[in-house]
């Protein structure tokens, strides 16, 4: 695992050692998956400029999110379930995200609960929330995030119906694991995965077990999402959340010009533009060639985030190219986590950092926060990169 070169092989060992149901878990996207494979390709599409003869020792990587300081423009996005990857594996990734000096997001859908990780890190990570139709549970828990320190909120809003990802339904997928016979055998095979949970601090969802009434263990995220996801939520629902959280307020899910607008006019702090990783609407636009549209949009009106298919260096640099903030990564670094718990996240990050440092080199840039969209080849206004010629 030391020696990984990229992404792609933090994968590969991440698929030899976590049992099959939590592995498939992490790569789907749902239905046909074509959002998901257009989420990597655009961005593969987009053509960096090498320039040379410029001046670039003394590079900085260094950047802001949120008005604070960050040592990287990465931050480490909510994945539900991360502590089935590994044992304790929210803790590990929150750990691994403070040592590089980046923001990690925790998921509401998390094996370690929120006052777990605030207590095996004892620093500030943002708290990702799913809104449920229990406000007052909904309240409780932001109550929980507030008590804990997170330093923001990040408020889902691209998944108040589940889209299916086929492999979840044939693994028969559950938290905690169904000991089925096949799951059983698979996870014998997997003796180090074993060890990491016996020493978990938690496996099932640590934020909502004991938490939301009549829950006793969780079978399908599908069951779960529809029967406690508020269905009803809407715009009018942000004033709420605010009321609850006064703190820096964050909408993931954002992939349209106009719910962009909304959301400034709704007064959060910043967006992510997001497809949920090709997870929920199948079909739609990859996040990458709808983000300079939305950074055209909002202007400086609002902080955009991005994410979406970032696996390498070069995709953070094409995102920040076309006017990301920062890049938020899901399943780069939840490979890791599955391939060596908090050693496999560092390795990601530190993978991402390097390929992107270097990548800056060549393109040009001495600081991240110089880069602009003369970064890229071609870049033709308005037209998103697939059509680009
Ligand atoms: C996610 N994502 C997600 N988002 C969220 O707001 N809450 C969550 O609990 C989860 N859970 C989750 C689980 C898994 C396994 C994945 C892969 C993703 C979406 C995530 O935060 C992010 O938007 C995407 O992962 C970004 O795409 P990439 O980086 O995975 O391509
Ligand atoms: C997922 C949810 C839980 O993408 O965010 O699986």
């Amino acid at each position: 695992m030391k020696s990984a070169t990229c992404i792609a092989e933090l994968r590969d060992i991440a698929s030899r050692k976590v049992p099959r149901a939590f592995f498939d878990y992490v790569c789907a996207g749902s239905y046909e998956e074509e959002t998901l494979r257009e989420n990597v390709d655009d961005l593969r599409k987009i053509k960096l400029r090498q320039r040379v003869l410029v001046d670039m020792s003394g590079r900085d990587l260094t950047t802001t999110a949120l008005g604070k300081k960050i040592s990287l423009p990465i931050a480490l996005a909510p994945v539900a379930l991360t502590g089935l990857q590994y044992g304790n594996g929210e803790i590990l990734a929150a750990q691994a995200a403070h040592e590089a000096g980046i923001p990690f997001t925790l998921s509401t859908m998390s094996i370690c609960s929120i006052e777990q990780v605030a207590k095996a890190t004892g620093k500030p990570f943002w708290f990702q929330l799913y809104m449920m139709r229990d406000r007052g549970f909904i309240a409780e828990l932001i109550g929980r995030a507030k008590a804990a320190g997170c330093s923001a909120l990040v408020l889902t809003v691209d998944l108040q119906v589940l889209g299916q990802r086929h492999c979840d339904v044939r693994n028969g997928l559950s938290v905690p694991p169904e000991l089925r016979l096949s799951n059983v055998l698979d996870m014998a095979t997997k003796p180090a995965w074993i060890l990491s949970m016996l020493k978990s601090k938690s496996r099932t969802f640590g934020n909502l077990a004991g938490h939301v009434k009549g829950m006793q263990d969780v079978k399908s995220l599908a069951e779960w999402t529809a029967t406690q996801f508020d269905q009803a939520l809407s715009w009018n629902d942000i004033e709420w959340v605010k009321g609850q959280w006064p703190g820096k307020l964050i909408l993931k899910g954002i992939l349209d010009i106009q719910d962009a607008k909304l959301a400034v006019k709704s007064g959060a702090d910043a967006i992510v533009v997001s497809n949920h990783g090709g997870r929920q609407l199948d079909g739609a636009s990859s996040s990458i060639s709808i983000l300079p549209a939305i950074v055209d949009a909002v202007g400086s009106g609002i902080e955009t985030m991005f994410d979406g298919g970032i696996r390498t260096g070069m995709d953070i640099m094409r995102a920040l190219a076309l006017g990301a903030k920062i890049c938020l990564v899901g399943r780069s670094y939840a490979w890791g986590v599955g391939a060596g718990g908090k050693e496999g996240a560092t390795k990601a990050i530190d993978i991402l950092a390097k390929e992107l440092d270097v990548t800056m080199a060549l393109c040009g840039y001495k600081r991240v926060v110089d880069v602009d969209r003369h970064a890229v080849e071609r870049f033709s206004h308005g037209q998103p990169p697939g059509t680009w010629t």
